[in-house]
C-alpha cells in the first residue's frame, strides 16, 4: 500500500485524509493518507523516518512549510519562489519540495467560482507563509496589477521583489503599499492573513472593495466568517478557503499519483458537510 500523510501541529482539524480517501476512490487509486501531529523541532526527523518507512509523498502544514521547502534536496520552481512547500515528494534523488497552494487558489477562483483572473487589480493583504504560496500562481493567473500590503511593510517588500522578474515576464505590475496608504479599489481582494485568529479584525479599510469585488479568504469555517460577513455588507461577493483546500490537494494528487481527481464533486460533497453558520448569522441580522 502506497503511505501518504499530512504533517502539522496542530494537525487535528486536517480534512486532507478525508479529501484523499475520495480523490483514492473516485480515481480507483489504491493508497493509504494519514496525519502526524508532529512535535516543534522534529519536523526533518519525521520526514526522513516517514519516507524511510515506506511514505511516497506528504502534506505539509502549518507551522512547517518553510522547513519542508528547506530540508529538500530539490524544489520546484514555485517552491523555490515562494521558499514555502507544501508537498513533499519522495525521489530517486531524494526529497523534492513543491507548492500546490497558489494553483489551489487559482484553481478555486477560476473554475469553481467562474472567475477569470486575467486583467484583473488584486489587492494580496498578507506577506507571510500563505501569501507567499500565492504570489507567483496569481502573477501566472495574468492579472493586470497586483498590490501586495502587509502589517509589516517590509515583509510585503522583500516578497514582492523576490517575485519582481516574474512580474516583468507576465507584464504585470506589482506593487506593494502600507495599509493606510490604500485608497484605491480592486477587483478581487484576498486575505491571506491570521488577523482572525488573534482577534485583530479586518485588516483593510472599506474602499478597498470594488462593487461586486471578489473578497477571497484563505482560511475556512469560524475564521474565515469575520471578514465574509464584512465583505457582503460592503457589496463584494464573498468566498472561502474551502475550495483551495481541495484544489492545493488535488495538485498534490496529480503530483504523486499522475492523475487529476474531480475536485470540484469533492467540494461538494466536503461543502455538505460542514454548517455555514455565518449565512446563519446574516439571517440573523437581518431579522434583529
Ligand atoms: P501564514 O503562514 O498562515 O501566512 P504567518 O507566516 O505567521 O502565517 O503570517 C501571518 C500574516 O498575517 C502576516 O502577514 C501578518 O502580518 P505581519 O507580517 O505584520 O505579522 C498577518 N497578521 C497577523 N495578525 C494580524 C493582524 N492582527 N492584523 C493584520 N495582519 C495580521
Amino acid at each position: 500500500m502506497d503511505l501518504y500523510c499530512v504533517m502539522g501541529n496542530p494537525v487535528e482539524h486536517s480534512k486532507s485524509p478525508w479529501i484523499h480517501a475520495r480523490f483514492a476512490a473516485l480515481t480507483g487509486q489504491t493508497l493509504q493518507y494519514g496525519k502526524r501531529l508532529v512535535a516543534l523541532g522534529r519536523f526533518a526527523d519525521e520526514v526522513h523516518a516517514f519516507f524511510a518507512a515506506g511514505g511516497r509523498g506528504c502534506n505539509v502544514t502549518v507551522p512547517f512549510k518553510f522547513e519542508a521547502a528547506a530540508l529538500a534536496s530539490r524544489s520546484s520552481e514555485r517552491a523555490t519562489l515562494a521558499q514555502a512547500a507544501n508537498v513533499l515528494t519522495l525521489r530517486a534523488g531524494g526529497i523534492v519540495a513543491d507548492n500546490s497552494d497558489g494553483a489551489g487558489l487559482v484553481n478555486d477562483i477560476q473554475c469553481n467560482a467562474g472567475i477569470d483572473l486575467s486583467g484583473r487589480d488584486v489587492l494580496l493583504i498578507g506577506a507571510g507563509g500563505a501569501a507567499a504560496g500565492v504570489l507567483g500562481p496569481l502573477l501566472l493567473a495574468r492579472t493586470a496589477s497586483i498590490t501586495v500590503t502587509n502589517r509589516t511593510r517590509h515583509k510585503a517588500d522583500v516578497l514582492a521583489e523576490r517575485h519582481q522578474a516574474l512580474a516583468a515576464q507576465q507584464q504585470t505590475e506589482l506593487v506593494t503599499q502600507s495599509l493606510p496608504d490604500l485608497k484605491r479599489d480592486f477587483d478581487v481582494v484576498i486575505n491571506a492573513t491570521t488577523s482572525s485568529l488573534s482577534g485583530g479584525g479586518i485588516p483593510v479599510p472599506v474602499n478597498v472593495l470594488k462593487p461586486g469585488a471578489l473578497a477571497y479568504d484563505m482560511m475556512y469555517g469560524p475564521a474565515a466568517h469575520g471578514f465574509m460577513r464584512w465583505a457582503e455588507a460592503h457589496g463584494a461577493v464573498a468566498r472561502d478557503g474551502l475550495g483551495m483546500l481541495v484544489e492545493q490537494a488535488a495538485e498534490a494528487f496529480l503530483i504523486w499519483r499522475g492523475v487529476r481527481p474531480p475536485s470540484r464533486q469533492v467540494l461538494d460533497e466536503l461543502r455538505a458537510t460542514m454548517p455555514e453558520p455565518w449565512i446563519a448569522d446574516l439571517v440573523r441580522n437581518d431579522r434583529q
